[in-house]
């Protein structure tokens, strides 16, 4: 028996942040578990690399396509290793690249095929006609009308309802794919395999979409619109539709249309696949999939599992512009990677939208791990070690022992706590099966609870003060002990590092990552094991410090003087704080290009309404000073038409001297979050310009007398 799980292709136009995250950790929990019970499991992941936005974003930064794929591919890579999600931490079996050669035969494959067929009432599936109507770049999609917002001004174009940026209108020769003929076999589809979307709400969604009527699909884009991708076979003047061209990257993965990927991997083998998608993206996966493969005559994938979305505590979307996004490499460099693993899978109801904050992380992390399971492991082990020389104990106590266990509110009958931990561990099992991830823990924790309160109500403390409780005490210490050893194994997919540790700690050899939790029996940790040296599985996290230090780093994201090569504030300077933030930070590509530069995801344009919300300002300098110990920085006051000025320190001190800039009248970011930087608050930021190698500062200024406060549009 075979397994194939995937995750959705990444967007190789921006780095990877906890949403890419979020869904790697899911799929990645589902092999190890999978493959724990002995299943042959292959699980992908990889970059989706080919579209107009990644050709403008290469574009921008002086690239080919390639190298700037290449670019965000090296940082996916290194956080894919720095969470142990890479192969060599038993993770994925693949990092899937749409780039290469392989993927371009099996894609040109699928579409030869899909073109040969006839639709159901004898059209082709694939012709060409004339597209005409609009395009969001950032979905990569054609939008219909109750898909965008109309414009606010006439002659604007209408802006995509998801990313709120305008769209493309298009009117080019296009190949289409017959969808509207699909919607009878799609709709049977749903009919016979219930369980094909899940969850069944999501399902039902599809299946509305689909009654409501298929419209045909542009299926290419003219060579001279979009260049960066596959060429349409037999007609080179056009280039495949990124989503044919992505989602078919999960069979020719495993060898579709070739035959040296076929003998790496083995298409025969492990399709069908089972895909985890975001629910931003289940349409293309639901509907579109199935239908290509349909007229292709491939076998569909066994499912579509849908997961909701992570939004910040308030409920707000994450993103960029709300400064809310969960940077990966701040996320490792302050939490436990099972800290994270953990939260992911219990805070987020499966299939729904789950809030996710850093004190919301620290408070599970303390609760949970630290005084919950962490807790567990150390005081059983700890006793172990103090009350039977670090040795797992016999857990049998003996007929005239028993009254007096009793008397001691010891369960003398085992099979209470055995069976209390089988029920648990099949519920588990049954749970996590069916993506209930959040109540499979909560399940397991009610397993920690439960030997928690046998110990405290055992006492093995004043147990051990009574030779004639010998046999009470270490039955309750190997209970304790047998009780760990399955939660050791039950929570591997979810904590392979943790599980490891506690299995290391309770003197077992081989690993939980080989043992069916579906094969444990009770009572098959030894008597007599030496336990391993006890050391805390989750050392508590210092939420009043640990925040602090979050806020810091994210500052090195923000607007920096001391950043970067130059002397000054500049947005370059900002981007490249983001950049070196952390020890994981990708070499750029190519030597010349800046940190700024080499940022993927900076779109080549940005929206009247982007630049808006920066808010510019005259302002006149009124005082300057030089800051002890600081030598590039200016303490400046700025009257920017408010009833006080502003103070603002720049990173001006090597090129201006503070009698040069009192009387200036310059540009300010007016609206710019403030900072502490040296014991001030900067609540602004000046515009100058960098000039030379040394990006020597000059100050943009005004050449006619204008009031303190006007705004610059
Ligand atoms: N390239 C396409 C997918 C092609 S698959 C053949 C794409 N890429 S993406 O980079 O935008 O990734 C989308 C996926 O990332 C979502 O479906 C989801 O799995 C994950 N997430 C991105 N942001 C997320 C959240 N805020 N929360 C949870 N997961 C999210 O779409």
């Amino acid at each position: 028996m075979a397994f194939y799980v995937t995750t959705p292709i990444f967007y190789a136009n921006s780095l990877p942040h906890l949403g890419h995250l979020y869904v790697m950790i899911v799929a990645d929990a589902i092999s190890r578990s999978k493959r724990q019970q002995g299943i042959e499991t292959y699980f992908l992941t990889g970059t989706d690399e080919h579209g107009i936005n990644i050709e403008r974003a290469a574009q921008r930064n002086g690239r080919t396509p390639k190298e700037q794929a290449d670019y965000v591919v090296n940082y996916f890579k290194e956080m894919t290793a720095a969470f142990g999600l890479d192969s060599a931490h038993g993770g994925y079996d693949v990092f899937m690249r749409t780039s290469e050669p392989f993927h371009y035969e099996g894609v040109s494959e699928l579409w030869r095929r899909a073109a040969a067929a006839k639709t159901s009432s004898g059209k082709e599936s694939i012709y060409k006609g004339h597209y005409e109507g609009w395009f969001c770049a950032a979905c990569a999609a054609y939008k219909t009308e109750d898909e965008y917002a109309k414009p606010k001004n006439e002659g604007d174009p209408p802006t995509c309802l998801i990313h709120d940026t305008n769209l493309d209108r298009i009117s080019e020769e296009s190949y289409f794919f017959r969808l509207s003929e699909y919607a009878e076999r799609l709709l049977e589809l749903y009919e016979s395999q219930p369980g094909f979307v899940f969850p069944q709400s999501r399902m039902n969604e599809v299946k509305s979409f689909v009654q409501g009527g298929l419209q045909d699909l542009s299926v290419s884009r003219m060579r001279s619109s979009v260049s960066w991708g596959v060429p349409v076979p037999g007609d080179p003047n056009h280039t495949m539709y990124v989503w044919f061209d992505a989602l078919s990257n999960y069979i020719t993965a495993i060898g579709f249309g070739n035959e040296e990927r076929q003998r790496v991997a083995g298409f025969e083998k492990y399709w069908p696949a089972l895909h985890l998608v975001g629910k931003d993206i289940l349409r293309f996966h639901a509907v579109y999939w199935p239908a290509f493969l349909m007229a292709a005559g491939v076998e569909l994938p066994c499912g579509v599992v849908a997961h909701g979305m992570w939004v910040d505590p308030n409920g707000r979307k994450l993103s960029k512009t709300l400064g809310n996004v969960i940077e990966l490499d701040v996320l490792h460099k302050h939490f436990p990677v099972d800290a994270v693993r953990y939260f992911c899978l219990r805070e987020m109801v499966f299939g729904q939208d789950g809030r996710f904050g850093y004190e919301g992380l620290i408070d599970r992390a303390n609760s949970d791990l630290a005084s919950g399971l962490g807790n567990l492991s150390s005081r059983t082990l700890t006793m172990i070690s103090r009350y039977s020389e670090g040795r797992i104990p016999s857990g049998a106590i003996s007929e005239d022992k028993l009254l007096q266990a009793k008397r001691s509110g010891v369960d003398t009958d085992e099979t209470t706590i055995s069976g209390f931990v089988e029920t648990a561990r099949t519920q588990y099992m049954q749970l996590f099966d069916t993506f209930a991830f959040s109540r499979a823990l909560e399940v397991a924790w009610s397993v920690v609870a439960r030997t928690d309160k046998m110990i405290s109500e055992a006492k093995p403390w004043d147990l051990a003060k009574d030779e004639n409780q010998k046999q009470t005490l270490n039955a309750v210490l190997y209970r304790a002990a047998e009780t760990l050893r399955w939660l050791a194994v039950i929570l591997y997919p979810v904590m392979p590092e943790a599980s490891r540790e506690i299995w290391t700690q309770l003197g077992l050899r081989e690993s939980p990552s080989e043992i069916n939790p579906a094969n444990l029996k009770w009572g098959e940790l030894q008597e007599g094991t030496t336990i391993g040296e006890v050391k805390p599985l989750f050392p508590r996290i210092d939420k009043v410090r640990t925040m602090k230090a979050i806020m810091e780093d994210n500052k090195v994201n923000e607007p920096t003087p001391e950043a970067g090569s130059g002397t000054h504030a500049t947005e370059a300077d900002a981007v490249a704080g983001t950049q070196s933030a952390g020890a994981t930070t990708p070499a750029p590509p190519q030597q010349h290009a800046t940190e700024a530069e080499a940022v993927p995801g900076v779109a080549s344009y940005i929206e009247i309404t982007d630049f808006t919300k920066v808010e510019l300002r005259v302002g006149e300098v009124l005082t300057a000073d030089r800051i002890p110990k600081a030598d590039k920085l200016l303490l400046l006051s700025v009257d920017v038409g408010e009833d006080n000025p502003r103070t603002i320190l720049a990173g001006i001190a090597e090129h201006y001297t503070p009698e040069e800039m009192v009387g200036k009248k310059i540009a300010v970011v007016a609206n710019l979050k403030p900072r502490k930087m040296r014991g001030h608050d900067s609540q602004g930021m000046l515009l100058a310009a960098s000039v030379g190698e040394n990006d020597k500062p000059v100050l943009a200024t005004f050449t006619e007398d204008v009031p303190n406060g006007a705004r610059l549009k």
